[in-house]
């Protein structure tokens, strides 16, 4: 005999009126393991399908579908897969739902018939969205349903070629132990949802609700059983958001593509290098610095703004970051205090990334130790110049990623100068001058901030 918690899955051989592993009351009931049940599941998928030797697999059968966004699409790897499920998690309000309506639509008008299925608002409310989107609706089918059985019958009667449900949470699978919104409820839904795609080869949209902060707890929980995981993130004040692949068993991962919300919903960024410059940019404006990043498999460039003064009276001196990991410029600061011999430790700092994108890789380093160098020294950077690299705790410049495509980058943007890591290995341009650095005073010095 076994008891099982409804909220987390915990297992006990004792019955208990309290869960012992995540603390909910009145969640444990007896479970029959998955041995005594009898004949596995019948209806899992590919059940029925001979056995066969790798080369007699036909790869022409998988062809990818277009959304008809190409931005969305390259984070899929180039398309959507039929019987493919995906996992569209996010944070509440960031744009999960606004998107795949916008998806739905352009699936609809380019591929064939869309269910979207909300567990969430009525249909009088996704209509209201689709009229704020200007979307017509022709070839997309609404359902306001939450009971799988339904949602099955309705994928029957409507047959589809791709399916969104909104969201996961809400869904009761056909046998309801515990109630909706349970870890068990939610992998049962999301099981009996994979079997219903394969089954009928449909693209299917999981949407899965993050809580603030990031604790993935429910969806996180489902994703060995998706084909695809993408996240939604962004929010907050600004109106950029990057959509990102995690998991990918037809692609490559970490891809991602960018998106502003707007009043007309979600708009592609397909040059995001101009997006997030200035046209006319100041290049001669102290504490400002442009590099290139890595979002997927593209390099974006990006503005660095540091503001550096001293702080008034007896005050504590302030380090507010937007954009960057405040760690991070923390133990940055200390390197330019030591290795630069400058003090920074009675000055408030201040940094951020101009247009609200995150910038969480370390090639930016170099970035921030040149933007905060410039605005203490109060001297621009100037000479259409860009900078990348690691910065080490020596002060020594480390070798990044793809450091050939960040120079095209700025190369294509028009930088004449790029400073890079002098470890590794130095691709040559013609287009932009390529200055290898080893270390933050041979940059300082490279550009004229000493
Ligand atoms: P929504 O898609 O409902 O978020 P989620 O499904 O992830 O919870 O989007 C919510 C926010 O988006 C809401 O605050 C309003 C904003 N929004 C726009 O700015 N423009 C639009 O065209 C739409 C439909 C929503
Ligand atoms: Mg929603």
């Amino acid at each position: 005999m076994a008891f099982s918690c409804a909220e987390c899955g915990h297992r006990t051989i004792k019955w208990y009126g309290r869960c012992p592993n995540c603390g909910a009351w009145d969640s444990l009931s007896e479970s029959v393991p998955e041995s005594e049940r009898g004949g596995g599941d019948a209806k899992a998928p590919w059940i029925g399908e001979p056995v066969r030797s790798l080369d007699q697999i036909d790869l022409a059968t998988v062809a990818r579908r277009s959304s008809g966004l190409p931005e969305f699409d390259r984070v899929f790897g180039g398309g959507l897969i039929p019987g493919g499920v995906v996992l569209f998690g996010g944070e509440p309000g960031v744009g999960k739902s606004t998107l795949l309506l916008q998806v739905a639509q352009s699936l609809a008008a380019h591929d064939g018939r869309v269910l979207y299925v909300s567990g969430e608002e009525s249909e009088a409310q996704v209509k209201l969205r689709a009229g704020r989107l200007g979307i017509d609706g022709t070839g997309l089918f609404l359902l306001a349903e939450q009971s799988f059985p339904r949602i099955e019958a309705a994928v029957e009667e409507v047959d589809p070629r791709a399916l969104i449900v909104d969201s996961i949470q809400t869904i009761r699978a056909a046998d309801p132990e515990g109630g909706s919104g349970s870890l068990r409820q939610l992998r049962a839904a999301s099981a009996a949802l994979v079997r219903l795609a394969k089954s009928r080869s449909l693209v299917t949209f999981l949407v899965g609700h993050i809580t603030k902060g990031g604790a993935f707890a429910g969806p996180k929980t489902i994703e060995h059983l998706v084909d695809v995981a993408v996240y939604l993130e962004g929010g907050g004040t600004d109106d950029v958001r990057v959509l990102r692949s995690v998991k990918n068993r037809f692609g490559p991962t970490n891809e991602a593509a960018l998106f502003r919300m707007t009043t007309g919903g979600l708009v592609e960024v397909d040059d995001p290098s101009s997006f997030f410059l200035e046209t006319d940019r100041d290049e001669t404006r102290p504490g400002s610095i442009v590099v290139p990043i890595l979002e997927g498999s593209r390099s974006i460039l990006i503005e660095l703004q540091a503001l550096v003064s001293p702080t008034g009276g007896y005050g504590v001196p302030q380090r507010r970051c937007t954009g960057v990991d405040v760690n991070r410029v923390l133990l940055l600061l200390a390197v330019i205090e030591k290795r630069l011999a400058v003090h920074v430790g009675g000055a408030d700092v201040y940094l951020s990334v101009a247009g609200g994108l995150d910038v969480r890789e370390r090639a930016a380093d170099l970035g921030i130790v040149t933007a905060i160098v410039s605005s203490l020294r109060n001297r621009g950077v100037g000479g259409r110049a860009t900078v990348v690299g690691e910065v080490g705790l020596s002060g020594e410049v480390r070798p990044v990623r793809r450091v050939g495509d960040r120079i095209d980058e700025a190369a294509k943007m028009g930088y004449e100068r790029i400073l890079v890591p002098a470890a590794g290995t130095v691709p040559k341009r013609d287009r932009i001058e390529v200055v290898p650095v080893a270390s933050i005073d041979e940059a300082i010095v490279a550009l004229e901030l000493g």
